[in-house]
């Protein structure tokens, strides 16, 4: 159920109605949101902060303590349980990151910010979750970095001039580029919107820029320009404009949303700037 809730993406309130509220700490399974929790906060924190001396990533496990698992935390290092789960009290992991006068002392370089040491303690209250099934090896096998791999990714290859790829519709398109677009439309069965006519276009692009229409003095001027760059002129006009996002609202969506879905209770943020840009935003 809960690997099924994860993978769907069904919204995590759902899940966590499905699943006991208080999973017990010992449990193996714990709560959607707990996990979330875990990954969202702790365990870039845990890989960030403790792995390099925690995990068998790093340069040789310090303490005999194993931070890449639950089982190999609450088994622990030379001293035992690095953890009780739910009780940040007695959890020498706790009281490691606090950096007491006669303990341990971990991070050994530096005490951690204190959200980072909140965040912790809080997990431990939580019970510690951490996603069920994990093991040690197939865990730090997913948070290794393997910097040969790193390097084969695509934005670290050096640019190269691409053949363009055939495509059936040789008249349309302006740049290289559109030529990469029509193939993965025509390979779709789709094809190119109509051009947008110049009125639309620069309506458009107002509420990108502004959230709010353009003049019909602006249209008209826009409609008797007839340069090529006359669009390119107008993007620089809106981006030296003091009213340049000035009517966006607080979700980086523009008035857009307001105007044309005012009561039918969608979010606002459901648009961004990026969906009117591409027309999907109808004026
Ligand atoms: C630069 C290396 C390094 C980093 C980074 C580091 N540790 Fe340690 N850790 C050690 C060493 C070395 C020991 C053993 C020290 C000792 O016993 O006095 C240790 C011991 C511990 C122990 C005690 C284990 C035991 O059973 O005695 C705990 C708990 C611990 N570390 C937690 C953490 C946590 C949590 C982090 C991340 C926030 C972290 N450490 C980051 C080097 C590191």
């Amino acid at each position: 159920m809960l690997r099924g809730c994860l993978i769907l993406v069904v919204p995590v309130a759902l899940c966590v109605g499905l699943q006991p509220q208080h999973a017990r700490a010992d449990e193996t399974s714990p709560t959607a949101a707990g996990v979330e929790f875990f990954e969202k906060k702790i365990r870039p924190l845990l890989v960030m902060r403790c792995h390099e001396c925690h995990s068998d990533q790093g340069k040789g496990v310090k303490g005999g303590l194993h931070l890449d698992s639950r089982a190999a935390i609450l088994s622990g290092g030379d001293s035992g349980p690095a953890l009780v789960p739910e009780k940040p009290d007695e959890s020498l992991l706790v009281e490691a990151i606090n950096y007491p006068q006669d303990g341990v002392q971990m991070p050994p370089r530096g005490k951690l910010p204190q959200n980072e040491i909140d965040l912790l303690t809080e997990w431990v209250r939580r019970g510690a979750p951490f996603p069920a099934g994990e093991k040690k090896s197939d865990a730090s096998k997913r948070r290794g970095i393997d910097l040969e791999a790193g390097r084969k990714h695509w934005s670290f290859q050096p640019l190269r001039e691409q053949p363009l790829p055939a495509v059936k519709n040789a008249t349309w398109g302006e740049r290289r580029m559109d030529a990469f677009v029509l193939e993965k439309l025509e390979s779709s069965g789709l094809g190119p919107s109509p051009a947008a006519d110049r009125r639309t276009l620069l309506r458009r692009l107002s509420f990108d820029m502004t959230g709010l229409p353009p003049t019909v003095a602006e249209i008209e001027a826009f409609e008797g320009d007839t340069a090529s760059d006359a669009y390119a002129r107008q993007v620089e006009r809106f981006l030296a404009s003091p009213h340049y996002g000035e009517k966006w609202d607080a979700s980086g969506s523009t008035s857009c949303a307001t105007v044309t879905s005012p009561s039918n209770g969608r979010s606002k943020r459901g648009r961004t700037p990026g969906s009117i840009a591409t027309g999907s935003c109808r004026h």
